[in-house]
């Protein structure tokens, strides 16, 4: 079953409206906001550890982006906590668990194939950068049209109107985040195709995880 796969669209989920749904693996629950195939293939979710649940041993064909939002994510490379910006490349296999659970956002298999590093951030130790205006920025990751960051946003900070080359895709980690199309409470995950545009505002200090340039379609 297909979710939220026609990249064209512009769409915005609050995912504190949704409710968690089981997955496959006992004590795993999800939260999916696009999907290409049930189990395999491009999808992006919210995926939320119970204490105590882990996963198989698997492979990412096409990679694995996560942001651990909330307690502690660990796999047999280490224990990641709150803040975490995991990639994990092309090819790369682990058996991630949570011993006290854990929040995700997951972005499975969207890697351009020549992408092969793996990465691993601690946002919360990581220096802000002055960005454009009174923004702080935080680059975590850049590849060909692809860029990811932190932005944090103040109280009443108006952005410049603006056009997405290669589209727009946001997770509100906290505050909220406002353009003249919407009002997008922490929780929120929103995609803006090529081309979109917007002037987006806040009200309140607002930190966003921010991908631009991979919907190129
Ligand atoms: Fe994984
Ligand atoms: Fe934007």
């Amino acid at each position: 079953m297909k979710i939220n796969m026609d990249l064209n669209q512009s769409i915005s989920i609050n995912t504190n409206e949704c409710d968690w749904e089981a997955s496959p693996q006992h004590g795993v629950l999800r939260k999916r906001l696009e999907r290409a195939q049930e189990e395999e293939g491009h999808a992006t979710s919210l995926v939320q550890y119970k204490p105590g649940a882990s996963f198989n041993y698997h492979a990412h064909p096409n990679g694995e982006e996560i942001l651990v939002l909330d307690g502690t994510f660990s796999d047999n490379s280490g224990h990641y906590k709150k803040g975490s910006y995991i990639r994990n490349p092309p090819g790369s296999e682990h058996a991630p668990y949570s011993k006290k659970g854990c929040i995700l956002f997951v972005k499975l298999n969207q890697f351009s194939p020549q992408d092969n590093s793996r990465i691993c951030i601690d946002t919360e130790k990581t220096p802000w950068l002055a960005g454009q205006g009174n923004l702080q920025v935080m680059p975590l990751h850049a590849f060909e049209n692809e860029h990811v960051a932190l932005v944090k946003w103040p109280a009443n900070e108006h952005f410049q109107p603006h056009t997405h080359f290669g589209g727009e895709e946001i997770y509100v980690i906290s505050g909220e985040f406002i353009d003249e199309h919407g009002r997008y409470p922490a929780g929120t995950w929103l995609r803006n195709p090529h081309m979109s545009q917007h002037n987006p505002f806040t009200e309140q200090e607002t930190v966003i995880l921010v991908k631009v340039g991979h919907l190129l379609t």
